[in-house]
């Protein structure tokens, strides 16, 4: 299902070099299943695709046929780790265009992503007379963005249908015994779904947090979790046999040898909130005690066109994980035209996907040539197993490159900082000294 190729690392690193990590991989890998290491609070993950909870998955499926017949849009509140991996989900298994495919599920808006006024009104406007219900997402069930978008949709929702009605229209899914989000599901009783304990945000798309709004926009997530389940298995191999190894050890060793970058390509536009989860897990996992790889993403062809001219003779601080659809869906062939004057017949006859192929190919040896190392990721195709392979795939991978790394992959304590300078600038109560300290340096 999944499979990595990291031949065009070699010119490179020292192929040496990776047999001479094999003993470093061991340990990171053992110690995230002995529970032994940096943040062992947080690998609820790590199980979870055979071990997650019946009882509960049943109920989402319920909730999600509840929405689908009695809402014509769902409004998805959440940020990060409550957000980007159900965005991601579908619009890669469904379409980046999916609110606008002629379709039996309900529309689907995210919102509490940001705090733009004119972003939320347009959402008001875009639902218009519809039935909507809200699926609101905060394992915290403190965070600002979340929490003012909850207030505003409850409020909506509240005017719209009678008290019972809107109780029976909202979906938490959150801490399963604390926090504000918690203690208000609790108080108006509305459907809830729980975030364990030990899974952070980041890790947490193969819970009630991606998994409602997936099952409401008709994905099947049974097929989701089994391919996950298939991953684990297959991943659990202690050997550079392992894709989770080799794609391991292929980006330490090149951040070893200066590529502080990692670039995240794909040739098909339907992963672009794909590469927005990755760089959310790499990031926040990676990226502490003055360590880590930065994680970036491109839209390829479309950005060759914008970045291919840096990543090609920029600063030779990069290297390219590049997602391969083996066999990608979809066929549009390209037809010959009598007057040929755009100069396309040496296309004729192909298969649009076939051009796409030989972009990623030529792509590929202009890039190594240009300096940047390339790691591919072949993923058999676009479905609901695949994405459950992809997803584990990644997890597991950030979880061992963190303990490689040195850093603990499961907290994230540099997320604070712009809070409190926020709430100060609010007038949040107990922020006050803070807030006199901020207002003279922004004198
Ligand atoms: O990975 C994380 O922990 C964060 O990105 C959170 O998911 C994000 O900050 C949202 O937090 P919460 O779910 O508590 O609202």
């Amino acid at each position: 299902m999944l499979r990595v190729d990291i031949n065009n690392i070699f010119p490179f690193v020292e192929e040496t070099a990776l047999k001479s990590m094999h003993d470093e991989l061991d340990r990171a890998h053992r110690s995230l299943e002995a529970g032994d290491g940096l943040g062992s609070d947080f690998l609820g993950w790590l199980r979870l695709p055979s071990q997650y909870d019946r009882e509960e998955f049943q109920r989402i499926k319920k909730s999600a046929e509840k929405i689908k017949s009695d809402s014509q849009v769902l409004v998805v509140i959440g940020i990060g780790g409550s957000y980007l991996g159900a965005r991601a989900a579908i619009e890669f298994l469904r379409s980046p265009n999916y609110n606008l495919l002629d379709k039996d599920t309900p529309d689907i808006f995210f919102v509490g992503n940001n705090l733009s006024s004119s972003a939320i009104s347009e959402i008001i406007d875009l639902i218009g007379n519809r039935d909507f219900s809200i699926n609101v997402i905060s394992k915290s069930g403190t965070t600002t963005e979340p929490a003012i978008a909850f207030r505003i949709f409850k409020k909506l929702i509240e005017e719209r249908y009678d008290a019972e009605e809107a109780r029976g229209r909202i979906y938490a899914t959150t801490d399963s015994s604390k926090g504000a989000l918690k203690n208000l599901a609790d108080t108006e009783g509305y459907e809830s779904f729980v975030i364990p304990d030990n899974i952070g945000g980041r890790y947490s798309v193969l819970t009630a947090v991606g998994l409602l709004p997936m099952a409401v926009a008709g994905i099947d997530i049974d097929a989701l979790m089994a391919g996950a389940q298939a991953a684990m298995e297959a991943f659990a191999q202690k050997s550079f046999e392992n894709p989770v190894w080799q794609y391991v050890a292929a980006r330490n060793l090149l951040y070893r040898n200066g590529k502080t970058i990692e670039i995240l390509a794909a040739y098909e536009p339907s992963f672009r909130f794909m590469a927005e989860w990755w760089k959310q897990l790499y990031g926040e996992s990676e990226g502490k005690d003055g360590k880590g790889i930065y994680p970036a993403s491109v839209d390829f062809t479309a950005d060759l066109h914008s970045m291919g001219q840096y990543i090609q003779e920029g600063m030779r601080n990069l290297f390219e994980t590049v997602i391969h659809i083996k066999n990608a869906p979809g066929s549009v062939v390209i037809e010959a035209d009598e007057d040929n004057i755009d100069g396309l017949n040496f296309l004729a006859g192909k298969d649009l996907n076939f051009v796409n192929e030989q972009a990623f190919r030529g792509t590929l040896l202009a890039h190594v040539d240009g300096g940047v190392p390339n790691i591919i990721i072949d993923l058999n195709t676009i479905d609901e197993e695949n994405f459950g392979w992809i997803v584990y795939f990644f997890e597991l991978a950030c979880g061992i490159s963190g303990y490689v790394l040195g850093v603990n992959p499961f907290n994230q304590p540099g997320v604070e900082a712009y809070k409190k300078n926020m709430f100060a600038l609010l007038g949040k109560p107990g922020f006050e000294e803070q807030r006199d300290i901020l207002m003279e340096r922004l004198k």
